[in-house]
């Protein structure tokens, strides 16, 4: 059945202290939980008492200390009701039997390498006790842990431990956890087992001393060193920006294995999917620290965007996922690059969030209805949503953006508060009328800028005209035309500066686009200028600008916005490659241009910023040019054309490629710092280029690479590079380097990613076999998705087999997983979302397949509405 975001209403209870006493067993944990409760005066009063449950199986159930009998309560798996609840304070005492062994969706209680651990959002609450499992139920808990004492030696949860102690004359031992800030319960949890530390003391702004710790596997604890420092780092920042400061004695982290997220913002006690928190450099690329710091900054500022003002209902996701996202993206940008960690936000929002916008599963950043809540945890929830919050900043301005965040704050702590309180609060200290902006979260579809100039040389004024339009989505046939800020500049063709003005483009030299069309005018513009649109990406629409390839390498070489100038050679290679992949003619000129172009640019820029320089020169994928052509995609086609494509670049490009492969070396010990990454990464790239260009000289430096390397990233990279060069000397190495981390699960997953990505015939059967190494396991979420999600996600030309073989393949895990973890299994399923762009043949078979899901029996509710939603018409 659907939730709709206008049924909304208010709790008829609410539950303002919780009790909860767990007495974990691997297959027989018992659970008590104490509730005090009271009718909500904002609720019904007339209303049954009707608590959330799943897979519950129920023991015994009091009410103010007096055991119920059968004829009072209503008890099943899902739910349990109290038709004569009291209409005065109560305690309802709940116990409920749970076996946490045997839990493979790896939601609720469950374990994970032996340990226990938690999953409550969104709706995992409720596989641990009845209860009412509503974001906007907020409560205090205090919670008794007891598990065997040598099994089961540390035992966390939420808040300041109070208590704990041995269990006289047994083997027996417990602890209790208080936490004083109300919640929901999704953001309870709790964590039993064998566990190593690492922990180090935090002093907040205002004197404060809290103790930071980072729980993992025995003997992994130097692999937490880079997480817990990024912690520090990150606590820091939000002080210094957000004013934000933390607010219990402890805060704890536990990685696990088996996790079907990245991480989870659990009040006090975060519990991470251990990809996002173990590094070392003998096991870590230079991506994986990056990640790592960039989630345990999210999770730690959830503390106050999520856990201090939270949500009132699952509608509202994008109220604490998007600003988190925009939290932890400026965060990463003032610990990183800038301008480098914008292109790369930018390259995700693309390929993900602007492939979902087109595709069935498209939904508006807050939803208005949903069948399965864990599926809109999504792209589009996260990233565009973040997008807002940073349009929001553009169009207000730094300082006023600051004051509407304290506001924001300072009215909604300790609340669960819905989206229209979030821009309330800018609107007030603004006093702007932010109605037409707030179309951003209800509108899906990625809007189209089409825009054109015009150059008055006697009246030295240009002209811009814009038109905008959204094309339809899912549900929402008619558009209507969105709030869109338009940061941009004029650019002379000799990079000159221009003294051109325009009334209509406010100080920070941005204009905001709230009609089906406008034009603006410059004037005092001496030269024809080339227009540069959107800079630092100030809004999430496709721009639509016929530049000629010479206009856009004039950005490419002197717009003073770096975002712009990498967008430029993106611009001019996209087009090329779209050329090439559809039969277009392309002249041989056009293409040593660009690669001319490129050489020089990343000539200028190697040394000082060589980050920026390896995204400059490192071409759109073969998914991003399906996705610009559309319709009647032809994965080969695309293909073929991008390797013709690196390798003209590596020829072109070859003495450059070469000086840098030879300069950028980094010496000293590994550091996963920025500048030194940035070298790796350029260097690293050209080595891509030279074997793309010369495969016989590219795999004698990627196997002297592979050999030498001293660290994951220059390791992974040469491998990476010697996967695109078919042969044996490649099977070899694949091989010593399984061999190698045999038991290492997590370089192991970057193994099984690079070999399912391989673009040849055999790699189905490759993956497939694959499947049998004793480290591959359905059940692991991690292990799946780097095999499998890999194989879908960006192997485009073998996923997408003209035999539909790579579909049939993809649906037959989808199914297998499901019987075990829905929400992986729907995840995976997702990998069809580009089904209806592909050519004809590609089109029936992947409609074929979806059908044959669609039709299997005991489908759960996540990929039931993922299938079902792929099928609509679109
Ligand atoms: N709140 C978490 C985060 O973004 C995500 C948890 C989602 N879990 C789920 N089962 N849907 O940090
Ligand atoms: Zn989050």
């Amino acid at each position: 059945q659907i939730v709709r975001l206008e049924d909304y209403q208010p709790s008829d209870f609410l539950i303002d202290r919780v009790e909860l006493d767990v007495r974990l067993h691997p297959t027989e944990t018992r659970v008590t939980a104490t509730l005090v409760m009271r009718p909500n005066p904002e609720g019904r009063s007339d209303a049954p008492l009707v608590l959330d449950g799943e897979e519950m199986n129920l023991k015994a159930v009091s009410l103010n200390g007096r055991t119920l009998t059968a004829e009072e309560f209503e008890a099943s798996p899902q739910s349990l009701t109290i038709a004569q609840a009291p209409r005065q304070p109560f305690t309802l005492t709940v116990e409920t039997e749970l076996n946490p062994t045997a839990n493979t969706k790896l939601m609720g209680l469950y374990r994970s390498s032996g340990n226990y651990c938690t999953q409550c959002e969104a709706e995992g609450f409720r596989r641990i006790t009845y209860f009412l499992d509503r974001p906007d139920v907020l409560s205090v808990y205090n919670t008794r842990i007891e598990a065997d004492r040598d099994d089961v030696p540390v035992l966390l949860g939420n808040g300041n431990r109070i208590e704990s102690g041995s269990i006289d004359g047994s083997d027996r031992h417990y602890a209790v956890w208080h936490d004083p800030h109300p919640k929901p319960s999704y953001l309870f949890a709790l964590v039993g087992g064998r566990l190593g530390r690492v922990s180090k003391t935090f002093t907040t702004m205002s004197g404060r001393e809290v103790e930071l710790a980072i729980y993992v596997e025995p003997g992994k604890e130097d692999r937490a060193d880079y997480a817990l420092d990024a912690l520090e780092r990150s606590m820091r920042w939000d002080e210094k920006i957000f004013g934000r400061e933390y607010d219990l004695d402890v805060f704890n982290i536990v990685a696990v294995s088996d996790f079907n997220m990245g991480a989870m913002e659990n009040k006090g006690l975060n519990i991470f999917n251990d990809k996002y928190v173990l590094a070392s450099p003998e096991t870590a690329t230079d991506t994986d620290y990056a990640h790592i710091e960039a989630i345990i900054a999210h999770e730690y500022f959830h503390n106050w965007t999520g856990n201090r003002v939270t949500c009132r209902d699952w509608f509202q996701l994008c109220l604490k996922e998007g600003l988190t996202v925009f939290r932890d993206q400026e965060f990463s940008s003032d610990e990183r690059s800038r301008p480098v960690h914008r292109i790369a936000e930018v390259k995700t929002l693309r390929a993900r969030q602007f492939l979902e916008d087109s595709s069935p599963l498209a939904h508006p950043v807050r939803p208005t209805q949903y069948r399965e809540i864990n599926n809109f945890y999504t792209a589009t929830v996260y990233e565009k949503g973040a997008e807002i919050v940073r349009m929001l900043k553009t169009i207000i301005g730094d300082d006023d953006f600051r004051r509407g965040m304290d506001l924001y704050f300072e009215r909604c702590d300790g609340t669960a508060a819905a989206v229209e309180d979030f821009l309330r609060a800018f609107a007030d200290v603004t006093g702007r009328d932010l109605s037409h902006f707030a179309r951003w979260y209800e509108q899906s579809g990625t809007p189209r800028v089409k825009v054109k100039g015009h150059y008055d040389p006697d009246a030295r004024t240009y002209r811009l005209d814009l038109a905008q339009s959204t094309p339809p989505t899912p549900g929402q046939a008619k558009k209507e035309a969105m709030a869109i800020p338009v940061a941009l500049g004029l650019v002379a063709h000799d990079g000159s500066a221009m003294s051109a003005s325009c009334d209509r483009v406010d100080q920070r030299g941005v204009f905001l686009f709230d009609k089906p069309e406008d034009s603006i005018t410059f004037t005092g513009v001496a030269s024809l200028p080339v227009p540069s649109l959107f800079r630092g990406f100030s809004a999430p629409v496709k721009l639509s600008l016929d530049l000629p390839n010479e206009e856009l390498l004039v950005l490419l070489r002197h717009d003073t916005d770096s975002f712009n100038r990498w967008q430029a050679a993106q611009s001019v290679a996209m087009r090329l490659l779209v050329y090439l992949s559809t039969g277009v003619e392309v002249a041989d000129e056009d293409i040593d241009a660009f690669s001319a172009a490129l050489c020089s640019f990343t000539d200028r820029n190697a040394q000082d910023d060589p980050a920026f320089a390896a995204l400059v020169v490192t071409l759109p994928s073969e998914a991003d040019v399906a996705q610009e052509i559309g319709q009647d995609v032809d994965p080969d086609a695309i293909h073929r054309a991008r390797s013709e494509m690196r390798r003209r670049i590596g020829q072109g490009c070859a003495k450059h490629l070469q000086r840098f492969y030879e300069t950028l070396t980094v010496s000293g010990p590994y550091s996963p710092d920025a500048a030194s990454a940035g070298r790796r990464a350029l260097r690293n790239a050209s080595l891509d280029l030279l074997a793309a260009a010369d495969p016989d000289t590219g795999e004698a430096l990627a196997v002297r690479q592979l050999e030498s390397a001293s660290n994951m990233t220059d390791r992974l990279a040469s491998l990476s590079v010697l996967t695109t060069l078919p042969g044996a000397v490649r099977e070899e190495a694949i091989a010593r380097f399984g061999d190698r981390y045999r038991n290492e699960p997590l370089v192991l997953d970057k193994w099984f990613t690079l070999q399912a990505a391989i673009p040849e015939d055999g790699t189905l059967e490759r993956v497939k076999a694959l499947m049998q190494h004793p480290a591959f396991s359905i059940a692991n979420p991690n292990r799946v998705r780097s095999l499998i999600g890999s194989f879908a996600m960006l192997n485009q030309v073998q996923f997408n087999r003209a035999d539909g073989a790579g579909y049939r393949f993809l649906a037959s895990i989808v199914l297998r997983a499901d019987e075990l973890n829905p929400q992986l299994a729907a995840r995976l399923l997702t990998a069809f979302s580009t089904w209806r762009m592909m050519e004809s043949t590609r089109r029936s078979h992947a409609e074929q397949v979806l059908r044959s899901i669609a039709q299997k029996p005991n489908l759960s509710r996540d990929v039931g509405d993922i299938v079902s939603r792929s099928l609509e018409d679109g």
